[in-house]
């Protein structure tokens, strides 16, 4: 028999990130506007469906998949939806191995009342000349405010990732993509039926960028009697910058911005590095704005403890000239932010909100709570009978590390629920209830990065230490890093046996955090088990 256990999570952050305040004619915002793990965003701007922004970013091995983000205001974020919520959609997402696999990418767009995602599944541990490699799709949707309006994915053959759409003046309709340095390194496009999937035209390479390292995330907008494709180069990592290029024919040929890059913060000093991946779009005003990724790591890129987060930064794109963006800070002046309105359609819960969940009965998990890869739905439970107000949990065999996605797949899932960290400083805390019956079993909180790199604070079951024949209740530090993970195991005090326990989490400086643990009724006997750097998790 499979043991459970249960718990009231109580998730404290600390808010530092989007707040608005009018000064003069100026306005000024915080970046990140998405804080936390969201790479590679693209958004838009929707007059037709209530003036209101939306931003889809990358999700990895995350599930649900492909958040989607609405604003008003472009500073009050709302989750709005997942376009990923299915295990159906993508079953080939379960297969997936290697912390780098998942869903990358996403290119968010609308058409005549419809919204599309592109996007790509990608197995990052194939061999490199192996097309089967990248799965690229599009789905759509009539409401993104709800998860289950988005359609399963229509997929399309192009070896290669970053795909996005465009639609030429007469309605035909083109994606873009980035080939792999591997195949034949640049930016491609070509025609295609979004609701089949099918090429309908050959396979055009309109630029290779201006020399950098991995040319993609490629955007055509058209403006001015212009096409404008503009793309990333440098790589994710600190060379980072977007450049853009043009041309009067969709298929070129593209002559490359003498200004270029138009974004970028390689070779400074800034605390927010890696800017790159952009998407550029027009707000109500005619403000132009641009989004991307950064990490918030300082010029020693050491430690972000965020991952890669989506950023906004004003855009200056005068008639038949080039786009311009601002240096990307955390404190930015625009000229005009739209008014302040906050957004109240939507699944989930606005960015920075006070996040305490006690899993009311009737209700399901939040939606920006998080699987890696697919959960098996019958492991997590709100309030089963005689637990109200309890999230009971059915553990897996598996455990963090838990191998490939495959091995997952076939032993139960990984049980596993998360958020994202979206501040530098915050206090987490789960209160736990847990009664294993076996050796070894385990149940606890985790700083997760990926299965590779965790650090986590268990209950657990061990022999102990005075008479091997009995098990008692233990508590363990430990985890999973390129380097040597410090493990710290203390027998559990045994006057806090049968009592609720609380494991916290603590960001308590700009590079430690704590794990402590203690009796729930009694916060004063709280005990710090360990302190980690948050370096630990990153090399
Ligand atoms: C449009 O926005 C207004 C004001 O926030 C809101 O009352 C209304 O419900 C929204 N309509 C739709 C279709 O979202
Ligand atoms: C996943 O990757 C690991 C580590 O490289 C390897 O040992 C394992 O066989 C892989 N599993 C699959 C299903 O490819
Ligand atoms: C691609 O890689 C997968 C996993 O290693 C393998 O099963 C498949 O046969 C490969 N395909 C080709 C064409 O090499
Ligand atoms: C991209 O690079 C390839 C290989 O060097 C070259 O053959 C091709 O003409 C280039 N494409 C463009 C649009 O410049
Ligand atoms: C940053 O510096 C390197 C080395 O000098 C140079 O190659 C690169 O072009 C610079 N990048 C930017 C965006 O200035
Ligand atoms: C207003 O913002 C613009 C950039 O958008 C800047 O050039 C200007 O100096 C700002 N004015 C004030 C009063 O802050
Ligand atoms: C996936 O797991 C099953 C069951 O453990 C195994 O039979 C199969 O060979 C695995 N597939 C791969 C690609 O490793
Ligand atoms: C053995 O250890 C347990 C806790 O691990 C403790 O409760 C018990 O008193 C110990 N017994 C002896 C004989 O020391
Ligand atoms: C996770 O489980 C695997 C396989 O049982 C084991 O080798 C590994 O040590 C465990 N890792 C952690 C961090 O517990
Ligand atoms: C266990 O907890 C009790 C009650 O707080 C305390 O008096 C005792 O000193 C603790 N024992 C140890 C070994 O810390
Ligand atoms: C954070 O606290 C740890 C442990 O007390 C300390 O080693 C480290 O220097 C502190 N970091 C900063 C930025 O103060």
């Amino acid at each position: 028999m499979l043991p459970t256990y249960s718990m009231r999570a109580i998730v404290v952050a600390l808010l530092l990130c989007a707040s608005t305040a009018l000064s003069n004619s100026n306005s000024t915002y915080l970046n990140p506007i998405l804080p936390g793990f969201h790479p590679d965003p693209s958004c838009i701007f929707v007059p037709e469906v209530n003036h209101t922004f939306f931003c889809a970013t990358s999700s990895f091995s995350l599930f649900p998949g492909i958040p989607i983000y609405a604003s008003k205001d472009l500073a009050h974020w709302r989750l709005a939806s997942h376009a990923i919520s299915r295990p159906e959609q993508l079953p080939d997402l379960a297969l997936t191995n290697g912390s780098t696999s998942g869903v990358w990418a996403p290119t968010i767009r609308y058409r005549d009342g419809t919204f599309y995602i592109t996007s790509t599944l990608v197995f990052d541990d194939f061999r490199d000349n192996n097309a089967s490699r990248f799965d690229n799709f599009i789905v759509h949707s009539k409401d993104p405010f709800s998860s289950s309006s988005w359609s399963d994915p229509v997929h399309f053959p192009f070896v290669g990732i970053d795909t996005s759409l465009f639609w030429d003046e007469d309605g035909a309709t083109y994606f873009q993509g980035a080939s792999p340095t591997w195949i034949k390194k640049g930016i491609y496009h070509s025609k295609i039926d979004i609701h089949t999937g099918a090429l309908s035209g050959p396979l055009v390479n309109l630029w290779n960028g201006t020399g950098g390292n991995s040319p993609e995330g490629p955007h055509i907008y058209r403006k001015d009697g212009w096409y404008y494709l503009s793309i990333a180069e440098g790589g994710t990592g600190l060379p980072h910058e977007e450049n853009v290029a043009r041309s009067r024919s969709l298929d070129g040929p593209y002559g490359s911005y003498v200004g270029n890059p138009i974004l970028t913060n390689a070779n400074t000093s800034a605390y927010f590095q890696t800017v790159g991946h952009a998407d550029i779009f027009q707000d109500a005003k005619g403000q132009w704005w641009a989004v991307a990724l950064a990490t918030r790591s300082g010029p020693e890129y050491t430690v972000y403890p965020m991952g890669r987060e989506t950023i906004l930064t004003p855009a200056v794109w005068p008639e038949g000239g080039w786009p311009r963006l601002s240096r990307v800070k955390g404190e930015m002046t625009a000229h005009q932010l739209p008014p302040t309105e906050i957004i109240e359609r939507g699944e989930g819960q606005l960015i920075g909100e006070r996040d305490i969940v006690d899993f009311t009965p009737g209700t399901s998990l939040p939606t920006h709570f998080l699987h890696w890869r697919a959960p098996v739905p019958e492991n997590y439970e709100v309030s089963p009978p005689g637990h109200d107000h309890q999230l009971e949990l059915r553990s897996s065999m598996l455990n963090l590390t838990g191998y490939d996605g495959n091995t997952t797949n076939h032993h139960g899932g990984l049980t596993f629920v998360a958020r994202r960290q979206e501040d530098t400083l915050f206090t987490y805390s789960v209160d736990l209830e847990f009664s294993p019956d076996a050796e070894e079993q385990e149940a606890g909180v985790s700083i997760f990065l990926t299965q590779d790199h965790h650090y986590d604070l268990g209950l657990v079951l061990l022999p102990s230490a005075n008479d091997s024949e009995a098990l008692t209740m233990h508590l363990r530090a430990g985890g999973m890093s390129l380097r040597s993970t410090p493990e710290t195991l203390i027998a559990m005090n045994s006057t806090w046996l049968g009592q609720a326990i609380t494991l916290e989490i603590k960001a308590f400086n700009f590079t430690h955090y704590s794990l402590s643990a203690g009796p729930t009724q009694h916060a004063h006997l709280m005990q710090t088990i360990a302190n980690i750097g948050r370096s630990l998790l990153y090399h």
